[in-house]
């Protein structure tokens, strides 16, 4: 169950200070991906909320990979891979988003699912939500439909969730298995 869940994904969490600068505290997931039953719960965690109500899992580069292919491997569905730029070999539509510095972009392949599939939304954190906004303007230009987001965790602090309902309104259901 939940509580469960969610103690055990919490117990495998390594929470580093001053990292990757100062006064940034880093939520590090890999020990939850090294532990065989942490793993497994979490991934079958994020998808659980979501039962049918999606065909397919967008894995979001690159620790959301992880995720969205051992979530693919309990549930059955596919893996919409939302690539950083400049990586996928067919025609792409790509979305530009904020970095602390600059921009970054992401990409998916133009016509890789049919129209109107339901995509869940799949990444290990969300801060800022703006990788997050970015794959939802991606799937909804490629005639998808984004049947939610489910995070591992969730930084409350960095306004992700916010700045997605200010975008796209209260019907993108945003679930979090943690929250910081
Ligand atoms: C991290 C994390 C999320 C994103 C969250 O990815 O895995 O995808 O940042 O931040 P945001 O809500 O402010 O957009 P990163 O870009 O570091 O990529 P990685 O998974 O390839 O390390």
């Amino acid at each position: 169950n939940e509580p469960q869940a969610r103690d055990l994904v919490e117990a495998h969490i390594a929470t580093i200070p001053d990292f990757p600068e100062p006064g940034i505290l880093f939520r590090d997931l890999t020990p939850v991906f090294a532990d065989g039953p942490a793993f497994h719960t979490l991934s079958e965690s994020l998808t659980a909320p979501f039962d049918g109500e999606f065909d397919v899992l967008a894995g979001l580069e690159a620790r959301g990979f992880l995720l969205a292919a051992a979530a693919s491997a309990l549930c059955g569905k596919g893996v919409l891979t939302v690539r950083k730029a400049g990586k996928l070999p067919r025609p792409v539509l790509r979305e530009e988003y904020a970095l602390e510095y600059g921009t970054a972009a992401l990409e998916v392949h133009e016509g890789e699912l049919p129209p109107g599939t339901r995509v869940l939304i799949v990444d290990d954190v969300l801060a800022t939500g703006g990788t997050v906004a970015a794959s939802v303007r991606l799937i909804e230009r490629a005639g998808w439909h984004v049947a939610g987001v489910s995070v591992a965790v969730e930084l409350a602090d960095l306004g992700g969730r916010a700045a997605l309902a200010r975008e796209f309104g209260d019907g993108l259901r945003v679930y979090n298995l943690l929250r910081y």
